[in-house]
């Protein structure tokens, strides 16, 4: 059995600056793996050249055993990687379900079989009662969920969420952890960035810190908020932690 999703030293360098250095990861299938660590450690960095936005320097990067290190996003995303982005950027003059039809189109022909895709990832993303509403008027919490039904509707066996929680109202931010958790439930493998420590407390499996590009702890939600290198490196923090 291939894992989900495994990636062997990664390596993201930009100009003199190595923002990824020498990450190994693995995560199974309907696993939830977190990745936190102060603004700047590497983490989107890491998202993009796992997804395929970002060119890697070394590393090897395969889904289910099969290798896709050279393969461009788009053809990442056909095989099943979907993801958000941590500043969503919706067609604000479409629809929700028109957004959401534009990925269900990269992988089914038929417009019935499309939309019947949108409809299933606006359900689970607890949307589909703004279907037919412009995406402009919808607020921060439903612009969250409509990120999140634009990457289920490419059909994902691992997916990518980076900072799907931030600045979620406290109600708000319960239901997208049950939103969340309800998806790992069929299977599929979560990959999250995430500052909400309630969130990654509550979710996730197995927790890596990052911190200027460099693993720094790895373990479970309570070991790593435990180990003394992360209270120092960032939840000790007096800042806030937050990326905006
Ligand atoms: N396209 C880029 N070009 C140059 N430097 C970048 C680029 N993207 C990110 N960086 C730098 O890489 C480091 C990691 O950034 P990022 O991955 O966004 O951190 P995080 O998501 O953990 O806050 C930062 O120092 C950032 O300035
Ligand atoms: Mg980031």
């Amino acid at each position: 059995m291939h894992a989900a999703l495994e990636a062997e030293g990664i390596v993201v360098q930009f100009g003199g600056l190595v923002a990824v250095n020498d990450i190994t990861l693995s995560l199974d299938e309907g696993e939830i793996f977190g990745l936190i660590g102060p603004n700047g450690a590497g983490k989107t960095t890491l998202f993009n050249a796992l997804t395929g936005y970002a060119p890697m320097r070394r590393g090897k990067v395969s889904l289910f055993g099969e290798d896709i290190t050279q393969l461009p996003a788009f053809v990442r995303a056909r095989l099943g990687i979907g993801r958000t982005f941590q500043i969503e950027r919706p067609f604000e003059e479409l629809t929700v379900l028109e957004n959401v039809l534009i990925p269900a189109f990269l992988h089914r022909a038929r417009r019935s079989d499309a939309e019947r895709v949108a409809w299933d990832a606006l359900e689970q993303a607890g949307i589909a009662d703004r279907a037919h509403q412009p995406s402009a008027d919808l607020n921060l919490a439903r612009r969250r969920r409509l990120e999140l039904a634009k990457a289920l509707s490419l059909k994902p066996k691992v997916l990518f969420l980076d900072e799907l929680m931030a600045g979620l109202n406290p109600p708000a931010l319960a239901e997208m952890i049950g939103f969340v958790r309800t998806l790992t439930k069929s299977g599929l493998a979560v990959l999250m960035v995430e500052h909400i420590m309630k969130a990654v407390v509550e979710l996730c499996d197995h927790v890596m810190v990052l911190a200027s590009g460099e693993r720094i702890a790895e373990g479970s939600p309570e070991q790593v908020t435990n180990d003394p290198k992360v209270i120092e490196a960032y939840l000790g923090d007096s800042d806030e932690p937050g990326d905006r």
